[in-house]
């Protein structure tokens, strides 16, 4: 896609947002424009949830697959009821406890959302996110705006506006910059029209927090990419695409640390061996290479997955050829960040 527009970016607080730029904001979106906008997880891609017109751009500027749905954001219950043909007690027990938040609902869908929004689906998913900039642009367009992460599609999604810009200069008119996102992940997706609750997605709220609010939910392996090759049926069409990737070429290394630690550092010589540029992203301050190449990942699950996306792209703009990154344990939001490495990483080593 050539370039159609000067792309602006705008700086806004995202405590107290200027009113000037989210009416400017709000009014593209009235008009069936697409901008990029800030929330807690990551940037979103927003326009009209129920104008299939201005929702099929958002498909075609991502270069995403039609059969993969998009994520309606809200600001008020009342507009849930629009959008939804019913809300289970344990749906509601999610919201109570976790919105605004980074939890995504899937429901049964109302014949107000267009089936382009949900890709042919019954079912809709909807979120309510906890983000001020994000809130007031729903609030002031007085739309449901549906938003998937905005980034072309298969790249690691944007966490700062210049993400965004890097992705998509030229092919949006605005970017609301908001500084960058509190989680760094996307939400944790959750089926809520079965009997047992299933997490599609795991992302910025983990399976524990939400068992202990509803009791038990189902999880797949395929989440964490352990049986990704045989599952032929994917419940949440975006899951079977390859994702997060950067252009560099993603290892993945999970196993015993210290095992996991040699095999890191004896691939990194022979990658540069080779003439290749490596990076290495670990979470381990001990790793006896080269300190320039390491990429510390934080010590807490919430700073790496703050940091997991910058860090992808950033391997990309020091002209990195192999990332090599240390597995984290699969515990909490560790799932969720395991996840996105899983489907980042063209090649899975375990030691
Ligand atoms: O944190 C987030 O969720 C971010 C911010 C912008 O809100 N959005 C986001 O959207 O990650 P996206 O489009 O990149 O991912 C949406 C995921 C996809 O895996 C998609 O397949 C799934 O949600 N999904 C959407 N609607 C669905 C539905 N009706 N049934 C099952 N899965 C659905
Ligand atoms: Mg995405």
């Amino acid at each position: 896609m050539k370039k159609k527009f000067r792309t602006d970016i705008l700086k806004i607080n995202e405590k107290r947002p200027n009113h000037v730029i989210i009416s400017k904001a709000s009014k593209l979106i009235c008009s069936g424009e697409i901008i990029a906008f800030p929330t807690e997880t990551v940037y979103g891609l927003g326009a009209n949830a129920l104008d299939p017109s201005a929702v099929s751009k958002i498909f075609e500027i991502k270069g995403r697959p039609s059969d993969n749905p998009l994520i309606i954001h809200i600001a008020d219950m009342k507009t849930l009821r629009t959008l939804v043909s019913q809300i289970p007690p344990r749906a509601n027990r999610i919201i109570k406890k976790f919105w605004p938040g980074p939890v995504t609902l899937v429901l049964k869908k109302s014949k107000i959302v267009p089936k382009i929004t949900t890709g042919g689906l019954s079912t809709v998913a909807v979120r309510m996110p906890r983000n001020n900039v994000a809130l007031a642009l729903i609030r002031k367009s007085g739309l449901p705006i549906a938003a998937p992460s905005a980034n072309i599609s298969g790249r690691p999604s944007p966490t700062t506006a210049t993400h965004v810009k890097d992705d998509l200069d030229g092919k949006i008119k605005l970017i609301l910059d908001g500084g960058s996102t509190e989680i760094g992940i996307e939400s944790t997706v959750i089926d809520m029209t079965q009997s047992t609750p299933m997490i599609l997605r795991p992302g910025g709220i983990s399976k524990e927090s939400i068992e202990n609010e509803i009791g038990k939910v189902l999880f797949q392996n395929s989440h964490i990419g352990i049986d990704r090759k045989k599952i032929k049926i994917y419940r949440s069409p975006g899951m079977k695409y390859r994702h997060y990737s950067p252009k560099a070429h993603v290892m993945l290394v999970e196993g015993p640390e210290n095992d996991a630690k040699s095999k890191i550092m004896q691939l990194a010589e022979k990658l540069e061996a080779e003439g290749k540029k490596v990076s290495i992203m670990s979470a381990s301050k001990s790793l006896k290479v080269n300190s320039e190449k390491i990429q510390y990942m934080g010590r807490s699950l919430e700073t790496i997955a703050r940091n997991l996306f910058a860090n992808l792209r950033q391997a990309d703009k020091n002209n990195i050829d192999v990332i090599i990154v240390q597995g984290i344990q699969y515990n909490k939001i560790g799932f969720a960040i395991m996840n996105r490495l899983k489907k980042a990483a063209i090649t899975n080593i375990r030691v």
